[in-house]
């Protein structure tokens, strides 16, 4: 932990000087006030540590001071000076969050020791975050959020989980993960922070669709309390919170023309001040971002920044789409069915092998995130110990309604095709028929005789 900086008040000067003498680490810096009026003065302008109150001060008392500074900054630690025997106050002062006290006439290697010990205690806090962080991760991960493990067989994934490694260590090189909604940037983003030497700092996901200009200052770099109407407490930016480890920009084809400019002036300079502070911070941050977007077409339609795009393509992992990769479906298949019937504590023994023959078939339009939101509710399906097609079959879902060149010969099917529109009107309209009638700009006695004559059960 570097300097710290210490806020000294008390009414006499003389022990004011005595104080500061007895502080003897040179890379803290110590600031003295006489009245409680300028320390809340210089609170309010600087970024203090510590601050060290005597009890006894005509103007507002210590114990005030100390309420008001808990309030309003928690995150400052406070020692306070105390009269000899006056166990009441120490009590009082503890109970409204002071961190240790000393008494006076004070002796140099007891307020040390203060010192010292709340030098500690804020460390151990600073760690104790990070632990949060990281039992955040954990569970996350039990959950099933992060499974840092990647599953699959094809040359593809090698070449992926290859490329993880290679690019995990190498410093704060800048990764652009390129690949279609649900092919699994996110579990690429998080595994490299989670082989890098980086993995004791937070990994920071920012969705880049949903920054509007207005607040980039404010949430990359942080603000300090005052610094503008309504900045009421301080606030870390995403930058700090990331600081030493990975911040990961999803979607980054929707960031802002002007917000690519700003950000990327930061990654060049490596240095950020908060919005309201003079306070350098240096800047240690891996970038990884991602995107389902052809960056380089952006470029050409000047909607993305070339600098930028420059910057971060130094690194890119392509995740090709899962009907590119059919070797895998079969072991995420695997996986996700163990892992669903284990959450849902349903006792498969069997996997029927004709469901690894009709799942490669499919064309995963979503991808990983469809296959396992197909398993999932095929599980909570499963009512035997073996599970098979029977639990399969209801999936309708994965013919994207999308653009004209996604249809295949197989989905160019009129009949399935009106039966789908049906369903989806129904779906949309709570299952109210006059309603899905109007949706599909067809009379209510129309759809009533083609529900009838596809035989839909309705
Ligand atoms: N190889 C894999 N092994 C295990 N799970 C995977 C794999 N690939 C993807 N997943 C899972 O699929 C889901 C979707 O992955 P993820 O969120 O990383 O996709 P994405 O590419 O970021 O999608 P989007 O572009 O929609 O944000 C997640 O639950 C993820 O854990
Ligand atoms: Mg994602």
């Amino acid at each position: 932990m570097e300097g710290l900086q210490l806020l000294l008040v008390d009414d006499e000067p003389d022990f004011l000087s005595e104080l500061s003498e007895a502080i003897d680490d040179p890379d803290n810096v110590v600031t003295t006030a006489e009245t409680p009026t300028k320390a809340l003065e210089i609170l309010e302008q600087s970024e203090i540590d510590i601050a060290v109150l005597d009890i006894n001060m005509p103007q507002m008392n210590g114990l005030q001071l100390l309420e008001r500074i808990k309030k309003n900054w928690p995150e400052i630690e406070v020692i306070m000076i105390t009269g000899q025997g006056d166990m009441d106050s120490v009590i009082k002062a503890m109970r409204l969050g002071a961190t240790d006290y000393f008494t006076k006439p004070f002796r140099q290697i007891e307020f040390q020791g203060a010192i010292e010990r709340t030098r500690k205690f804020k460390q151990l806090h600073h760690k104790l975050e990070k632990v949060k962080n990281q039992y955040k991760f954990l569970s996350d991960e039990l959950n099933g959020k992060i499974g840092t493990q990647i599953i699959g067989s094809s040359t593809h994934t090698h070449n992926i989980i290859n490329l993880m490694n290679k690019v995990a260590n190498a410093g704060d090189t800048s990764v652009l993960i390129t690949g279609e909604s649900g092919t699994g940037k996110e579990l690429v983003a998080r595994g490299i922070h989670f082989l890098s030497n980086r993995k004791d700092n937070y990994f920071h996901s920012v969705n880049c669709s949903a920054i509007p200009e207005s607040l980039f200052e404010s949430e990359f770099f942080g603000y300090n309390k005052g610094a503008f109407t309504g900045a009421n407490n301080n606030k870390t930016g995403w930058f700090e919170i990331s600081n030493g480890g990975t911040l990961f920009l999803d979607e980054i084809g929707d960031m802002q023309l002007n917000l690519q400019a700003k950000f990327l002036r930061v990654l060049d300079e490596k240095i950020i001040t908060r919005v309201g502070s003079h306070k350098r911070i240096d800047l240690d941050v891996r970038i990884i971002a991602a995107t389902n977007q052809d960056l380089e077409k952006l470029v050409e339609q000047n909607r993305f920044r070339e600098d930028l795009y420059h910057r971060l393509n130094s690194f890119t992992i392509h995740i090709p789409p899962l009907r590119e990769r059919k070797e895998d479906i079969a072991h995420l298949a695997e996986h996700f069915i163990d892992h669903y019937a284990q959450k849902l504590k349903k006792d498969i023994k069997i996997i029927d092998s004709g469901v690894y023959d009709y799942l490669k078939n499919l064309p995963f339009y979503g991808n990983v995130r469809e296959l396992k939101n197909l398993i999932e509710r095929a599980v909570i399906m499963c009512d035997s110990d073996t599970f098979d097609l029977r639990y399969l079959n209801n999936h309708k879902n994965n013919k994207k309604n999308g653009s004209a060149k996604d249809f295949t010969p197989e989905t160019l099917n009129l009949e399935e095709l009106e039966k789908n529109a049906i369903v989806k009107a129904l779906e949309l309209s709570s299952n109210n028929k006059t309603k899905a009638a109007k949706l599909l700009n067809i009379s209510r006695q129309a759809l009533d005789r083609r529900i009838q004559k596809m035989g839909m059960d309705i």
